[in-house]
């Protein structure tokens, strides 16, 4: 395979990832720069690829502590990888934080969710010290899906990631020898491609 029909499956495997709940490219690692210089690394559900953006998107609380991160530091890298294809992507890109009430990207993918998931924005914001074991939640939503108009207390919370790919290292497993491609554009959006060693 070339590089050019590399990054079309690569691109299509991302596609199916955000779609295909089982497959392990729903799930990435994402991570951040910590407030405290470290890395930060979680895991966050991927909701939907944007190819011609190259921009990948996940959902999260506004009120977390990787909006502050991203604040101060817009560069996210991701991690994918498919055990079946024994394929890795290790991608780079500069995030965007859609949060504003009349955002446009915000307002569609709030839309595109169910009432029962947006129970994680009607709560307590995360990452504060609890008293005990909790949920977060309002008590009274704990074990029952909210109404679409009680779910809209959350609006205000929830925030859209969009980060843009700036590089991409995808690393093949094979038993005859691994092969290693590197893709990056810069500012104009032109590629540059590589081959590497593993
Ligand atoms: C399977 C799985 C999916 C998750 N999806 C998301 C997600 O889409 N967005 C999100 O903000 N956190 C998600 N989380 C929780 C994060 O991994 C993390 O614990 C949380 O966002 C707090 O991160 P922070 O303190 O760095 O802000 C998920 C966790 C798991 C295990």
């Amino acid at each position: 395979m070339n590089h050019e029909e590399l990054l079309s499956k690569i691109f299509a495997m991302l596609t199916r990832g955000t779609a295909d709940r089982k497959s392990p490219l729903h799930t990435p690692t994402v991570a951040t720069k910590g407030a405290d210089g470290s890395p930060q690394v979680r895991v966050v559900v991927f909701r939907k690829f944007l190819t011609a953006e190259r921009s990948l998107i996940f959902h999260t609380d506004l009120r977390s502590p990787k909006i502050t991160e991203l604040r101060a530091d817009s560069r996210v890298s991701w991690l994918f990888y498919d055990p079946s294809e024994k394929i890795q992507f290790r991608i780079k890109s500069e995030a965007t934080i859609h949060a504003d009430e009349n955002d446009a990207l915000k307002l569609k993918q709030w839309q595109a969710t169910r009432a029962f998931g947006r129970r994680c924005y009607m709560g307590e914001a995360p990452s504060r010290i609890a008293f005990e074991a909790t949920s977060g939640m309002p008590a009274e939503i704990e074990n029952r899906e909210p109404t679409i108009e009680e779910s809209e207390i959350g609006f205000p919370n929830f925030a859209v990631i969009a980060a843009k790919i700036t590089s991409i290292d995808c690393l093949e497993l094979y038993a005859s020898g691994h092969r290693r491609s590197f893709f990056a554009w810069n500012q104009n959006d032109e590629l540059k491609t590589d081959w590497l060693t593993p």
